[in-house]
């Protein structure tokens, strides 16, 4: 109910950075979202958001080339990076936004969460695990979101939340709980809500 009026407030796009010295000025909590090139992060901010358009989404991996900032009321950012793994971009163009994404990920003081997102077809890659350290390293608190639900059977999803937990048992910074969800039927995106909102009250 609680992460619902927080929803209900309008979200705004702020910025897109392509440099640290970019960030906006560090003044309220941040939650991110990172993963994969095409694994629905962009989406996953516009189901929660309540709206179609607010980060760009689309079929080609590397869609998201800067790290964008959005308002969700007065005190909170949400963060839509750029996905590591394949992105049909130039290669010193995806080199210089990875560097990026690696020095936001390790350098962000008010960086509360960072969501690492996972497609449920394919579970956690050799990457995932890269990013995961990264943040084991930083000591950022992430916790893993499994995407794009609507895709697979029941019973895949049950194995791959199995091989996600395992993964998670590698990483000291890992929060245990996975959310299970779908961004264009809307399954989970109520739990992550009112997980996002309890992250504030911290
Ligand atoms: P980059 O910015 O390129 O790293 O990608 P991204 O992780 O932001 O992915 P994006 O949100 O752009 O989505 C990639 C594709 O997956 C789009 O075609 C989306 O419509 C699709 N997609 C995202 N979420 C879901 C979902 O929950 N279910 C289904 N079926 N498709 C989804
Ligand atoms: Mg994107």
């Amino acid at each position: 109910e609680a992460g619902r009026l927080l929803f209900a407030r309008e979200s705004l796009f702020v910025k897109g950075v392509v440099a640290m010295s970019g960030l906006p000025p560090a003044d309220r909590i941040e939650i991110c979202f990172s993963g994969r090139s095409n694994v629905g992060k962009s989406s996953l901010i516009n189901a929660l958001t309540g709206t179609k358009g607010l980060a760009r989404a689309s079929n080609t991996p590397g869609r998201t080339q800067e790290i964008n900032f959005f308002t969700q009321g007065p005190d909170l950012y949400l963060v839509d990076l750029p996905g590591y793994g394949y992105a049909n971009a130039p290669l010193p163009v995806v080199e210089k936004w990875q560097r990026l994404l690696k020095q936001y990920l390790s350098g962000r003081q008010t960086l509360r969460r960072a969501f690492v997102l996972i497609d449920a077809r394919h579970g956690a890659k050799p990457v995932d695990e890269e990013i995961m350290t990264r943040l084991d390293s930083s000591a950022v608190t992430f916790q893993c979101v499994l995407t794009k639900t609507d895709k697979i059977k029941a019973a895949d999803l049950d194995k791959v939340v199995e091989q996600v937990r395992g993964v998670l048992t590698k990483h000291p910074a890992a929060y245990p709980e996975i959310v299970v969800t779908s961004s264009e039927k809307g399954d989970g995106i109520a739990t992550l809500r009112a997980i996002i909102y309890g992250l504030m009250q911290e």
